[in-house]
């Protein structure tokens, strides 16, 4: 399934992959318990991030399901590392991928993440063909809900005390978008648009 060419400019941002002296800028992000309260692991240390930037440069393509490539997000202006984006291929056969964000909390709040998942939804409709795009996620991680519906996905699902995550049991939701509906997004959603002002 051949990715796009990167790195791609959005309004304010820059998505492209992963190189190894972006170690300090990675690791400032995941070893952060605030950032990883929702996640499946927890703040790491410089050594782990070490091994994930690794693995995060050696994902290149989505070839078979459970694929993955994780994208690393900069301000255009700036150069600054912000955060990350992960596309995963859930099924070929359903044309069906995952999309995921990890954002450093000092850039919070200015829609650099919501900006940065438009463009890997757009990645995944408009570019992969893709038939349905999925996040899913911690319910109780409000602000990642909150950026999948400024992007206009619908919540398919609420589990309640599903998966044991690191010591509790959480709970999981689902959110949804099929590429009629993203057709529609492109026009209607003011944050896939790009047109709401710089915060
Ligand atoms: C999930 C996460 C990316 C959301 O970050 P965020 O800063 O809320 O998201 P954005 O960068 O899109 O900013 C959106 C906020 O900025 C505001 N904003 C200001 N200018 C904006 C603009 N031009 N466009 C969009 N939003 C804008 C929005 O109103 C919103 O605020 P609100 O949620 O209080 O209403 C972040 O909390 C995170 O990385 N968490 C840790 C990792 C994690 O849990 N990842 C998700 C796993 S499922």
């Amino acid at each position: 399934m051949p990715l796009p060419a990167f790195p791609i400019k959005t309004r304010r941002l820059v998505l492209r992959r992963y190189a190894a002296d972006d170690l300090d800028a990675l690791h400032a992000v995941q070893s952060r318990e605030d950032v990883t309260r929702y996640l499946y692991w927890g703040p790491r240390t410089r050594e782990e991030v070490e091994k994930a930037l690794a693995e995060r440069i050696g994902l290149t393509a989505l070839s078979v399901d459970g694929d993955r490539v994780v994208l690393a997000v900069e301000l255009a202006e700036t150069g600054v590392l912000v955060g990350d984006l992960t596309l995963f291929l859930v099924s070929r056969e359903n044309r069906t991928a995952e999309i995921g964000y990890i954002f450093h909390p000092d850039h919070a709040g200015h829609g650099y993440a919501t900006e940065a998942a438009a463009e890997l939804v757009r990645i995944a409709f408009d570019h992969l063909d893709m038939h349905r795009v999925v996040a899913r996620l911690d319910a109780a991680n409000t602000a990642s809900s909150r950026l999948l519906e400024r992007l206009g996905m619908r919540k398919e699902a609420h589990f309640v005390r599903n998966e044991y995550v690191r010591g509790r049991w959480a709970d999981e939701a689902v959110y949804a978008m099929l590429a009629s509906e993203w057709e529609s997004a492109k026009t209607t959603e003011p944050f896939v648009r790009g047109l709401p002002g710089d915060a």
